[in-house]
């Protein structure tokens, strides 16, 4: 019999991709088993698909411990591990201009969350992937660290509706459509400490149409998610993804260096870099 993966979830909505992740699951075409599902917003449909599963489920809301920085910052309880200088010294999600207390603020509400995420997990056993599906928050090198203990063997996951790296955010589709692109698409990707980067595992893309509302965009491309993302962790449950650093000499003699996402495509096969619809 071949053995399952254990997977988690982040949400923050209506979970279309939860939902063709689940399913995934049960018909055998992910080796794998729902751990468990975290939301950061309470009520959502997303849980409730969950629920409808009996997958276990809980809410870590990010909302209480911004109000309650804002009250009382000098006595905001942090997580007894927590080192401002060297999380703020990884991640550089802010402009230069944005003032230092609301980067402070950022980092210590996030931390604060994630360690509270971070028990909450650890009380449904060990998962060996963490998957970001519609998941709106950034997580900070506090949550990251922790949870890739092991730096070459990435474990956290996103999909982002957007070829990547362009229009990272909140809003990629309605960015792709409003830029006026002829193509739009969906990244499933490794996470790093940056906003929407990391090493690419999967792209799709699809045409946009002069006749294309914003809506048939959205579609077009949650078509394409939900069947990515369940190929890309698929591949990761079976062993078959790869993260390498590869280095290029240029013709001008610089050396330039680029880290890929390499997938096997059977069990002895040999791990290829081999193009964007896997
Ligand atoms: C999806 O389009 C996903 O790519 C996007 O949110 C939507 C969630 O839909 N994620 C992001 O924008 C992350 N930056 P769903 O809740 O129905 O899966």
């Amino acid at each position: 019999m071949v053995e399952k993966i254990r997977i988690g979830a982040l949400i923050s909505g209506g979970g279309t991709n939860l939902q063709a992740i689940i399913d995934a699951c049960e018909d055998g075409r992910i080796d794998g088993k729902m751990a468990f599902v975290a939301s950061d917003q309470p009520g959502v449909k997303g849980l409730e698909r969950a629920r409808n599963h009996n997958i276990p489920c809980f809410v870590v809301e990010y909302g209480p411990f911004i109000q309650s920085f804002r009250q009382d910052p000098a006595n905001f309880a942090l997580p007894d591990d927590f080192d401002f200088s060297a999380i703020r010294a990884k991640q550089h999600l802010f402009p230069a201009d944005v003032p230092e207390e609301r980067v402070q603020a950022f980092f210590c509400t996030r931390a604060a969350a994630e360690s509270r995420l971070l028990s909450e997990i650890d009380t449904h056993g060990p998962v060996d992937l963490l998957v970001l599906a519609g998941f709106m928050r950034n997580l900070t090198p506090y949550f990251i660290d922790r949870f890739n203990t092991d730096p070459g063997n990435p474990r956290i996951m996103n999909i982002h509706p957007a070829i990547l790296p362009s229009f990272p955010g909140v809003d990629g589709y309605g960015d792709t459509f409003r830029y006026g692109c002829k193509v739009g698409g969906c990244t499933v990707h490794f996470i790093d400490y940056g906003e929407d980067s990391g090493p690419i595992i999967g792209q799709r893309a699809f045409p946009i149409l002069e006749t294309d509302t914003l809506d048939d965009v959205k579609r077009k491309g949650l078509e394409q998610e939900w069947q990515l993302y369940p190929q890309c962790i698929q591949n990761f449950a079976r062993g078959r993804l790869k993260t390498v650093t590869l280095t290029h000499r240029l013709d001008d003699g610089r050396i330039c260096q680029r880290t890929v996402v390499k997938t096997a495509h059977s069990a002895e096969g040999e791990f290829r870099d081999d193009g964007m619809a896997r």
